[in-house]
């Protein structure tokens, strides 16, 4: 991409492909959330590219179907290891900066916006009353008590 040029809207799949590859390399690489990938799950990425690209397509453009259950394998990770308010702060923080590095415009705010709704929802349906938005683990590295803030819900 040239770093001058005006970065364009996320449009379609093929768009997607690339800011999910890029997004779930970084994901998988990174300290805090990676090892649920790598050692927990054993998340293979090619099988898991797909499905979720459908995800994505349907959440934003309508134009893929996804009927599988996006929140048994979550519940199944917290089982074994919390997944944290910090934890659902990084997924969010390198989702915002994988579509900020390759995209602008309303697809790509709706991108992060949806991002965050469903990170919060995910955070807020496996804490239950115990979802911490402050105190030792409310923080994060995107405080998620600022996305809910930012959240009409
Ligand atoms: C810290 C936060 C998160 C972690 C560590 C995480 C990790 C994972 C893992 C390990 C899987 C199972 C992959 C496999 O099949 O091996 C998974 C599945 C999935 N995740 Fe997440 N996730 C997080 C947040 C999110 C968020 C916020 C979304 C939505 C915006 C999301 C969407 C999905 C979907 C749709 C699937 C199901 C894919 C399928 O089997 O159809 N995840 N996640």
């Amino acid at each position: 991409m040239n770093h001058f040029a005006a970065a364009d809207d996320i449009s379609g799949r093929a768009d997607l492909d690339v800011v999910l590859r890029r997004f779930y390399t970084a994901a998988f690489a990174d300290p805090a959330i990676g090892p649920f990938f790598t050692e927990i799950a054993g998340t293979d990425l090619e099988v898991h590219l797909p499905r979720i690209t459908d995800f994505w397509e349907r959440a934003l453009f309508r134009s893929a179907e996804y009927r599988r259950d996006a929140f048994g394998p979550h519940a199944a990770l917290h089982s074994v290891r919390s997944l944290t308010a910090a934890d659902f702060g990084r997924w969010v923080q390198l989702w915002h900066a994988t579509i900020d590095g390759l995209h602008r415009g309303p697809n790509a705010e709706r991108a992060k916006a949806q991002g965050e709704r469903i990170a919060l929802a995910l955070h807020k349906r496996l804490a239950g009353d115990g979802a911490a938005m402050d105190g030792e683990d409310g923080l994060g590295f995107v405080p998620l008590a600022a996305v809910e803030l930012r959240s009409v819900a």
